[in-house]
């Protein structure tokens, strides 16, 4: 299907349906064991309602999607999550997602276990000022490889290290295995928040952990230092009925709010529609990652993952407006409604 006739995000899934081979989509496709995590992810937003406010001046809501993660400044609160294996898509691979983030002005977080060379995907940058964050995992945690590969990262001209924590274990996944693509996770049995405290000493980098799932572990990384912390359960690939990261955030907000003042917040799974971002907003969260969409999206390269960046932003602008939201600095969980009222 031509790229202009694509109306939202879900429907860069149809495209690569249409235009991948059927192991490569189902890599991409896949959640783990019986896959509730990764229809949870998408049905979880439903339960929440909006509670719109009328005659809002919404006039000036786009200029309020500006956005600074980790002091590097962004034009909206969405990211490109990373995730392994681009090349399946494109054979321009994460060089698609990288120009397309540079295109749409928003962050991108290349995986470890990316198609192309890092050198490769890191030249493709628009110039050196735009910031990607590299996601790491620690195939070998001892001190002097993971030194080095932290050092390679620096001299690539990454901004931040984003470090998978959720994925000590292999993912079960029925789906890929059935056709033939294994996952690429590798577990480390090292992973304490001791380590952790000892990785910040190899590198000048922040180091994001990814995967933080409870409210307990995200109050212990900002007790390890954690500059930023990432809510996530990988997309639903990895431990089957683990929480989304709106019922983290919930949970979060309901136990311990201080939380999203004290550090920034990321949060992805299921974020298809630009209320999903607003929901995760309104929670707390500082920015929200998409991980699916935009691999799908890069099936037609750059163009299609920038389309996917202006679908994501003018469904902000207008479902902030008709939310009567009229700057995104100033939604609050005022916005939302989770507890069953009776009606739904
Ligand atoms: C991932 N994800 C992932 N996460 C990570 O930290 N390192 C990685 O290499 C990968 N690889 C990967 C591959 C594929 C094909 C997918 C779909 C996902 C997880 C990813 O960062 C993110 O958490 C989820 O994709 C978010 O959920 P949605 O947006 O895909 O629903």
């Amino acid at each position: 299907p031509p790229l202009k006739s694509l109306a939202g995000l879900p429907d860069f899934d149809w495209a690569a349906r249409h235009y991948m081979n059927l192991s490569s989509y189902t890599y991409y496709r896949n959640g783990a064991a019986g896959e509730w995590s990764y229809r949870n992810n998408l049905e979880i937003f439903q339960r929440f309602r909006l509670r719109p406010r009328v005659m809002v001046d919404i006039t000036k809501i786009e200029d309020s999607f500006e956005t600074t993660l980790l002091g590097h400044k962004f034009s909206a609160p969405f990211f490109i999550s990373p995730c392994a294996r681009a090349g399946y898509a494109h054979p321009e691979g994460e060089v698609g997602l990288v120009k397309g983030a540079a295109q749409g002005n928003i962050l991108y977080m290349p995986s470890l276990y990316s198609s192309r060379n890092r050198s490769d995907i890191y030249a493709a940058r628009a110039n050196t000022s735009q910031v990607l964050f590299q996601q790491v995992y620690l195939d070998d945690p001892s001190i002097n490889v993971t030194a080095a590969l932290f050092k390679a990262i620096e001299a690539n001209g990454a901004k931040a290290i984003v470090l998978t924590i959720d994925s000590p274990g292999d993912g079960v996944r029925h789906r890929a295995a059935r056709s033939g693509v294994g996952s690429a996770n590798t577990g480390y049995s090292l992973f304490t928040w001791e380590f952790y405290k000892q990785l910040q000493t190899l590198t000048t980098l922040p180091i994001i952990p990814k995967g933080i799932q409870t409210v307990e572990d995200a109050r212990l990384a900002i007790q390890n230092g954690a500059p930023a912390i990432f809510l996530s359960n990988h997309g639903g690939r990895q431990l089957d009925t683990s929480p989304s990261a709106l019922e983290v955030a919930l949970e979060i907000f309901e136990q311990d709010r201080g939380i999203f003042n004290e550090t920034e917040v990321y949060a992805d799974g299921g974020v298809r529609y630009g209320i999903d971002v607003l929901k995760l907003l309104a929670l707390g969260v500082k920015a929200v990652g998409v991980g699916r969409p935009f691999m799908y999206a890069n099936t037609y390269g750059a163009a299609g993952v920038k389309r996917a960046v202006d679908m994501l932003k003018y469904e902000l602008a207008n479902d902030a407006a008709n939310l009567g939201v009229g700057d995104l600095k100033k939604i609050g969980p005022q916005f939302v409604q989770w507890k069953p009222s009776g009606w739904w």
